[in-house]
């Protein structure tokens, strides 16, 4: 049941370009149909708007190619337009000119006026600085997962020679001496910080040694980017990335990486209904891990040279016990998802999140639709904790196989959102998912991508 309004309304977005912000508040599912059939993944959101950002640093116009109808896009659009950046659609759908030429200051009630529940504004302080001596970063949201601090990203600056004065609404940062390299050791590989220190570093005086630094495909995709405006990067063994400053970088022309969540999420999706989904712009070498854990539950896989066919094969799923880690490791964006078709699976599955304080909140709603998940909030070992810094690991036993039936549920943030979307699409009977909207933060036109799977729903 495709409703026609739905149908319509998809329609009508996408013919309005508005496809990014759905204008509903709900979708009614009818589940337990398998999924079948072809989507395509574009750029990935957590490397497309970081490449976005990137762009200031270049003296001339740059150009980012298949970047999705995500609103993360959009907000990074509308905080580069508030600096003065000109942002324009190019030739090829998912295209992106980014003329950084006229950049300027912009008032803090201007960036948070735009910056939304986003992270990104942290990002914009080394360009920034560069570009304009200075830069004011509002009090940042993100996903309820944890308290998403910045410290690790103050820390870096202040050691380029950054000066960091917190306001009543946000930080000001200026660099009174200019930013010189630096030797940086990052307590924990995040992601975020070891972004902020190579997009600060690649115009500094001198050179940087960046220690304990996050690899992921995401982040040597935003090296590769950086070394096409002019940067010397090299990255050595050991989590150790070397940085030249330099004096001038130019605009680049980039294919943004694929979004591996997003593959992992319509894979999950198509385990948990029994389905068959090829993944247009998914690719083996960046999914290595998730593949072998998919393998393990009962999935297979087939690869192609332009996509991945996820698919059910029959029989049992599997339980597992796995633990996100940073990459090469299981990442954390993939266990929501996953642990829906956990709930398939006959026996009892156990995952350990270490990267994030609080990401199985999205499982009470699974439990309302007859999961039986127990999060054990400290962890299942009382060993001594992988992350240093907090109280961070958390791990969710999964007892299985639990037939799902439909319920009224709330998205409560991107990923867990979209494992109560695949929920439904599993449960027996209808569900109401209500405040989808999150979803389109990181996943493009999946109205359209879910029609085309066969789900049987309407809009709200
Ligand atoms: C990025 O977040 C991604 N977001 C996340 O994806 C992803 O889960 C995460 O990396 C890990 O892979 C974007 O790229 C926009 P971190 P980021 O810095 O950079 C702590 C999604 O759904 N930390 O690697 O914020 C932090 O609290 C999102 O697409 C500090 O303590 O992740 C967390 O516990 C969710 N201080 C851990 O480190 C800091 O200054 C890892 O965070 C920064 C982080």
């Amino acid at each position: 049941m495709s409703d026609t309004s739905a149908t319509g309304l998809a329609t009508d977005s996408r013919k309005a370009g508005a496809r990014v912000g759905y204008n509903f508040d709900a979708l009614v599912i009818d589940g337990g149909v398998p999924l079948k059939g072809t989507i395509e993944v574009l750029g990935a959101k957590n490397l497309v708007t970081k490449a976005m950002v990137a762009s200031l640093l270049g003296e001339t116009q740059s150009l980012l190619r298949d970047v999705p109808e995500i609103s993360d896009v959009q907000v990074v659009r509308g905080l580069l337009e508030v600096h003065g950046v000109t942002v324009t659609e190019g030739v090829e759908p998912g295209d992106l000119l980014l003329d950084p030429s006229n950049v300027r200051s912009a008032h803090m009630h201007e960036i948070d006026a735009h910056a939304g529940s986003s992270r990104i504004p942290i990002l914009f302080c080394g360009p920034l600085l560069h570009q304009l001596g200075e830069a004011f970063i509002p009090d940042l949201g993100g996903c309820r997962i944890g308290d998403r601090p910045i410290d690790f990203h103050l820390d870096a600056l202040r050691h380029f020679g950054a000066v960091v004065d917190k306001l009543p609404t946000g930080i000001r940062i200026t660099a009174p001496n200019g930013l010189r390299g630096a030797a940086i050791e990052l307590p924990y590989p995040s992601v975020g910080a070891t972004e902020q220190v190579l997009l600060t570093a690649v115009r500094a005086e001198g050179t940087t040694e960046l220690r304990n630094a996050a690899i992921e495909p995401e982040i040597m995709d935003l090296i590769a980017i950086l070394q096409k405006m002019g940067a010397i990067i090299s990255v050595e063994p050991n989590r150790v990335i070397l940085i030249e400053g330099v004096d001038r970088l130019e605009g680049y022309s980039h294919r943004a990486i694929f979004d591996r969540n997003e593959a992992a999420s319509w894979a999950s999706a198509a385990l948990a209904t029994g389905g068959d989904i090829e993944v247009k712009g998914a690719k083996q070498e960046h999914m290595m891990t998730f593949l072998n854990v998919f393998r393990k539950v009962g999935g297979a896989f087939d690869v192609y040279e332009d996509g991945i066919r996820f698919y059910h094969p029959g029989g049992e799923l599997k339980p597992v016990v796995i633990e996100t880690d940073v990459h090469p490791g299981f990442m954390t964006d993939w266990q929501q998802p996953l642990i829906v078709a956990l709930t398939q699976a006959r026996g009892a599955s156990i995952v350990h999140e270490t990267v994030y304080e609080n990401r199985f909140g999205f499982t009470d709603a699974l439990n309302q639709m007859g999961a039986d998940i127990t999060v054990h909030k400290q962890g299942l070992t009382g060993t001594a904790r992988r992350v240093p810094r907090r109280n961070l690991e958390q791990a969710a036993v999964i007892v299985g196989p639990t037939p799902l039936h439909g319920a009224d549920v709330e998205v409560p943030d991107l990923r867990g959102g979209f494992s109560h979307l695949i929920a439904a699409l599993t449960a027996e009977g209808r569900s109401r998912v209500s405040n989808v909207g999150i979803i389109s933060r990181g996943y493009g036109d999946f109205l359209g991508k879910l029609e085309a799977l066969g789900a049987r729903f309407s809009v709200e």
